[in-house]
């Protein structure tokens, strides 16, 4: 088991390139399959989740080829299954992209309900009520949703709750549905916005991604149309965190300031200094960070997948601090770590109440899931002395040469897989 030793105290400076989004690539790569032509998508992160999507494809017949490490092409022309009969696709949440895609293009499908971080229930009933509306019946068996349909056809769906993966997976199999589809309450989040317009590109006709109605024209029939996907905002909003607890100065490039607001309106206002550039942002934290409250809320909002990070660099603010977590009701188990690392943190129902204090110390904690994962690594870096963290394979997931991008920032982490490694590095961080 492979595990990172951090000797923390190092303030994060340099620069640092972000990747393609994971949640963007996730959809676009599904969206991609849609069509029976070969297709190029560019930018792609290399993490576990978009690999364990890839192999499904590969499952259900699909041709998938890695051009380079960011760069895969698929030709969903040689699919013949429907039926994703494999467990380890479970390990993913946006499996569940392979039920709008596949009902689209052949009106059927059958793919295990999706795993995913274990950070809230994470129901999918919007996802069906929508494919339902379409005029799909749809079902749960054994664990497998099965989803058919002799006519998919445009509808009016309103969503009880705002969500990104509903959203998307109606514009699926809606683009290839007959008439009009309008998705009222639908997620504004940049991701949604990036996989309709690589739908328009292959010929689909979707209007409003971004805004909360969606109006869509289903098309006959989608062609093949390169694309390079968005870089992720939440690797960015990571990173512009990891500077702050760490009172460093650190450059992100190649990002899109706007997706970044409600983060660079916190970092300022805990202290930070925060500038913009066209396709950059540099966080300085010159000084001791300074309380703020924060409630995650769907985009524009403050992302909850940055909520265990914002609150990482808030357990070293003076004053205290509030987060509230409106959107998955289970995202807390990294406040035992951080107890642990001489944090003054607890839940109360959906809201973490931070009292700052001056110094965290290291420890041996371990990951409960993938931002957390990252939350605790940024705490271990900003801690006094040597922290291990286990099981950072939920790190792995979603954040590419992690480790290497933060020692490039002059970050002490090195990934390990014994106790020896471990005392040896400790020997030689001194
Ligand atoms: C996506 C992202 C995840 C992010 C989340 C919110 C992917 C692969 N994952 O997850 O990183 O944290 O958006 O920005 O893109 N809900 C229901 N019924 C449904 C669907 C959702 O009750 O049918 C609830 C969820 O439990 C949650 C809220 O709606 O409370 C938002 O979830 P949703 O936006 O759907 O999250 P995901 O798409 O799973």
């Amino acid at each position: 088991m492979e595990q990172y030793v951090i000797k923390g105290g190092h303030p994060l400076i340099g620069e640092i390139e972000v990747e393609g989004a994971k949640n963007a690539a996730l959809s676009i790569l599904t969206a991609a399959i849609m069509i029976n032509e070969s297709i190029m998508i560019n930018n792609i992160p290399d993490v576990s989740d978009i690999n364990v999507l890839l192999e499904a494809f590969i499952i259900i017949g699909a041709t998938v080829k890695r051009i380079d490490r960011h760069t895969v092409q698929i030709n969903g022309g040689t699919i013949d299954s429907v039926s994703v009969n494999c467990e380890f696709v479970k390990r993913i949440r946006a499996s569940y992209y392979l039920v709008g895609a596949l009902l689209g293009k052949y009106r059927k499908a059958e793919v295990p309900l999706p795993g995913g971080c274990n950070i809230g229930s994470r129901p999918i009933d919007q996802h069906l009520k929508g494919f339902r509306a379409l005029g799909a019946d749809v079902s749960v068996h054994h664990g497998v949703i099965v989803a058919s349909a002799d006519n998919l056809r445009g509808a009016h769906i309103f969503l009880d709750i705002v969500s990104v993966g509903a959203t998307i997976n109606i514009i699926l199999a809606a683009s290839l549905a007959k008439g009009n589809t309008v998705i009222e309450n639908a997620a504004r989040e940049p991701y949604v916005v990036d996989v309709a317009n690589f739908l328009n590109g292959m010929g689909a006709d979707i209007k409003g991604a971004g805004t909360d109605i969606i109006r869509i024209k289903g098309v006959e029939h989608l062609h093949s149309k390169s694309y390079s996907i968005m870089p992720d905002l939440i690797e960015a909003g990571t990173y512009m965190f990891a500077a702050a607890a760490t009172r460093g100065n650190v450059l992100i490039k190649n990002v899109i300031p706007k997706h970044l607001e409600a983060m660079m309106t916190k970092l300022k206002e805990i202290g930070c200094i925060v500038e913009e550039f066209d396709e950059a942002v540099r966080v300085c934290a010159k000084w001791k960070l300074k309380k703020t409250y924060v409630k995650t809320l769907p985009y524009p909002g403050f992302p909850t997948d940055m909520h265990p990070q914002i609150a990482v660099a808030l357990t070293l603010a003076s004053g205290i601090s509030i987060v509230t977590e409106s959107i998955f009701e289970n995202r807390f188990k990294y406040v035992d770590e951080l107890i642990r690392m001489g944090a003054h943190i607890k839940v109360e129902r959906n809201t973490v109440i931070i009292e700052g204090t001056s110094k965290l110390t290291g420890a041996r904690i371990s990951v409960p899931d993938l931002r957390a994962g990252a939350a605790l690594v940024i705490a271990g870096l900003a801690a006094e002395g040597i922290t291990v963290v286990d099981d950072i394979i939920y790190i792995q997931r979603g954040y590419e040469n992690f480790e290497q991008k933060l020692r490039s920032l002059g970050a002490k982490i090195e990934k390990v897989s014994s106790e020896t490694e471990i005392q040896k590095f400790m020997f030689r961080a001194g």
